[in-house]
Parts: C-alpha cells; structure tokens; sequence
C-alpha cells in the first residue's frame, strides 16, 4: 500500500523544509505540498514532528564470540531494538577471530543475519590476520559488496594485527578503495599494564581503566594515523574516547590523512565513576575503549558540534549481568561492551539537539548522512530524496520518557541508560516503505531486512 507521510517538518544534513512525502513499494516517488494521492493511501500525519532519515548505526556488534561467551543479542532482538529506536540500517563488526577463516566467519555471519534481521544491514570485514590466503578472500568478501575493513590494535592474540599486517591490510584497501575501520589501542601497553595492576591486587572493575589510559589510545590512534600516511589508505577511527586521542585525530586529519572519527553515545554521557561502583554494577559499565573522566566529555561534544567528529555510533554489545559476573575478581575477564542500540537516537536528540549541544543538521549528519556517505550507502541510505529508499523517522519532540530495562527491546537484562531522561522518541518508523515501528513498539515484519551490497566509495587505486 502506497503511504503519505504528511504535513511534516522535514530535516536533512543540509535542509529543512514542510513537506508531504509519498512513498510506493520501498522508495520515495515524491515530496512536495498538498500532494494527490490515490485512494487506498495510507497517510500518517506528521503535523508537529519531525520527518528525519532512517538512521543508520555504523558499529554494532550482534553475533559475537568473544571473551569466552557469546554477545546476547540475536539478529531478530537487535535489529527490534534498532528499528524501535529510529535506526533502520545498523554496520556490524563481522569478527572471526585470528585463529579462524575470514570466508568462512563472513558466511557465518552473513547466515545469522539473512532472515533474521527486521532491518537493513552490512557488515564491516574484520582483517584479523593477513596472509596469502586471506587476502585472496579479502578480495571475494570486497567483491561480494562489503566496502569497509575493521582491524583492531588491541585484544592482543584474538582480534589483534600486528603492524606488519596492518600495514598490508591498509595497502590492499587502498588497491580496492575500501575505507579501513580501526579499533586503537596500543595492545602490548594494555597487556602489560593488566598484569602489573593484577599483580598488585588491583582486581575491580575500577582497575579496567587504569589498564587502558588515555596515552594507550593516543597511540594507537596516532600509529593508525601514520599509518594512513604512509599507504595512502582512507581510514575510520572507532570509538575514540578521549582528548587525547581526538587530538592526535585531528592533527592528523588537519595535515591531510584521509581519516574520518567515530565516536560511541556512551562515552558523551557516561564516564568513569560508573565502572568504580561497586561489584556487578560496575561491570555493567566495562567497555573499551573504557570510560573516561567527564572532563573529556565537553571535547567530544565540541567536535562533534563542529563535525570534527564525523558519526556517533554505539558499539552496541550487550552482555548479562551474569556473563559480566565472569570478571570478578579479575576485571580483564569482564566480558567488554554495553548496550545502547534502541536508545542512541534519543540519547543524542536530547543530550545534544534538545539540551542545546547540536545543531538539527549535524544530528541527522552524524547518525546517519555521514555514514551513509563514508560506507557506500548514500543516497539510497541517509537523506529524505526523491529515489532514495523510503527510510524514515517520524519524530515526536514533544515526549517525554525515560529509559529502562523494563521496556527495551534489546536482550538483555540491563540498561546502562537507566532512569536517563528522553526528550523525543521516534512516533513511526518506516522502512523500505513498511511501518516497522510505532510508539516505542516494534510493529514490522521479522526477518525483512536486507544485505546492503556496497561498493567501494573511492576508485581503486591500482585497478
Ligand atoms: O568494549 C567493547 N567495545 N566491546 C566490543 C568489542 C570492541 O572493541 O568493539
Ligand atoms: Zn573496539
Ligand atoms: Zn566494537
């Protein structure tokens, strides 16, 4: 059934304007006022909301072995929780770890999803070792419409490269015009200083931190960054956290490396304290990079208003309180990551738009036009355009809510947003031209997501 989202008050990266919008099978045919529209039209109206883009959340994890147990989201709860929150294509982490093949973990991942998730979806390629044969497969998964690399400096002899295999990873992206993702800490520091701390005691959550400083990022960041120089290769900063290594990021970006900054919503609105509570309450809120102190909030903030920072993701990955009961007694076998895919939007409409730290452009830029530019998605992903597919969120800025366990989506059996207060929730959510969600419900269909083929952003270089 054709639908007319109408009256609304439609809001892009770079306009705004009232407007019908009038979509037919998946796609917007037409945008204008007072708009005809054949009988058996569902409209919905929109009179006193927005009408942004689906957003798009460029890194979560879903399907995940790691730290001895599994993430707890499956492709159906995860993409219910996103397309309940406004976000209607998610970028998953595909992470087989070293020991494993690249191939076979894609396929492995590729299945998980196929079916199961309600929305849009691809993935980020994780090169977790770089030899002759994964290379070669690195080629078939790039040739398959995966545009986008993810290498990790950390988690040392799991997901970790050494810089002899980054250096390969960034030179063959850089063949194919793919963008590489980076997760940067410098592991050996990590690895060392884990011990020292254990060594002496320090077993708490609270120690997670200390073993991963702001220095440790920095590094990481800046070796990514030098990196890019010397290939030539575009990269992709992850979860940057910290002054110190947006710093490093911008020096970088200011003498010319192709290199684009993500930060995640937990670190503009949590911060360390949250991982000193004590026992299981601060295990909840061990993620790496870890929290930091508040005083890096207000940088983050800035740069993002200013779209130094380019997207806000979520790294979304949810574990139990159970599995993170694993760490006690040795906060490095906390299982790493917290949840935050149904609440990033309205996190960031009302930490930022509603309490005045950003602009209604740079909102909808940084969750959603600019990862839909950067990942090969745009313009089909990312703006309200006649041609593009009818993705779209009908805001309501007048609710008032607040986050809890006890109404999300995701699978778990916490919330580290909990008792946060929200400014605006999405009213409807429309993918593909289908309502998926409604009011904080999930009204769609299972399993009607699709794989999004990409293609590289950039021409090859050698090709
Ligand atoms: O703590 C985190 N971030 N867990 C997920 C894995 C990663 O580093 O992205
Ligand atoms: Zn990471
Ligand atoms: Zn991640």
């Amino acid at each position: 059934m054709p639908l007319l989202i109408r009256n609304g008050e439609i809001v892009t990266a770079d306009a705004r304007f009232r407007a019908d919008v009038y979509v037919e099978h998946e796609t917007i045919t037409r945008i204008g006022t007072n708009l005809e529209v054949p009988d058996g039209t569902e409209v919905i109206d929109a009179t006193g909301k927005y009408v942004f883009p689906g957003f798009i959340d460029p890194h979560v994890h879903v399907y995940l072995p790691f730290m001895a147990t599994f993430a707890k989201d499956t492709h159906a709860t995860a993409s219910r929780a996103a397309l309940v929150g406004g976000t209607t294509t998610f970028i998953e982490m595909c992470c087989p770890s070293r020991g494993e093949d690249a191939l076979e973990g894609y396929h492995l991942w590729k299945s998980k999803a196929q079916g199961q998730s309600a929305c849009d979806y691809t993935f980020h390629m994780a090169v977790t070792k770089y030899d002759e044969q994964t290379e070669t497969q690195l080629r078939q998964i790039v040739a398959d419409g995966v545009s986008s690399f993810k290498v990790f400096l950390s988690y040392k002899n799991f997901f970790g490269v050494e810089d002899g295999e980054l250096y390969q990873t960034l030179m063959l992206a850089r063949e194919l015009g793919v963008i590489v993702t980076a997760h940067c800490e410098n592991a050996e520091l990590v690895a060392r200083l884990q011990q020292k701390l254990l060594a002496e005691g320090r077993t708490g959550p609270e120690w997670h931190e200390p073993s991963r400083p702001e220095e440790v990022e920095a590094e990481g960041t800046n070796r990514f960054a030098t990196f890019l120089e010397a290939t030539g290769a575009r990269g992709y900063v992850v979860h940057l956290s910290c002054a110190p290594a947006l710093k490093v990021a911008l020096d970088a970006k200011a003498r010319g490396v192709d290199l684009t900054v993500e930060s995640v919503i937990p670190h503009f609105l949590l911060d360390r304290t949250y991982a000193e509570r004590e026992g299981v309450e601060g295990m909840k809120y061990v993620m790496s990079p870890p929290l930091r102190d508040k005083s890096n909030q207000k940088a983050l903030w800035d740069a993002l208003a200013a779209g130094l920072i380019d997207t806000v993701g979520t790294d979304h990955c949810p574990f139990d309180v159970a599995q993170k009961a694993m760490g006690e007694g040795d906060f490095t076998k906390i299982p790493n990551g917290i949840p935050a895919i149904e609440d990033r939007v309205n996190l960031l409409w009302t930490y930022g738009v509603s309490r005045g730290r950003l602009d209604l452009h740079r909102f909808v830029d940084a969750a959603s036009t600019r990862a839909a530019r950067l990942f090969g998605l745009f313009p089909r992903k990312g703006t309200v355009a006649v041609g593009s597919d009818a993705d779209l969120v009908v805001y309501d800025p007048a609710y008032r809510g607040v986050i809890s366990v006890a109404t999300q989506h995701v699978n778990n059996d916490y919330n580290g947003f909990e008792g946060f207060e929200i400014d605006g929730r999405p009213s409807v959510v429309i993918l593909r031209g289908q309502v998926a969600a409604r009011d904080g419900e999930f009204v769609g269909e299972p399993g009607r997501g699709t794989f999004l083929r990409r293609t590289p952003a950039r021409e090859p270089e050698f090709a």
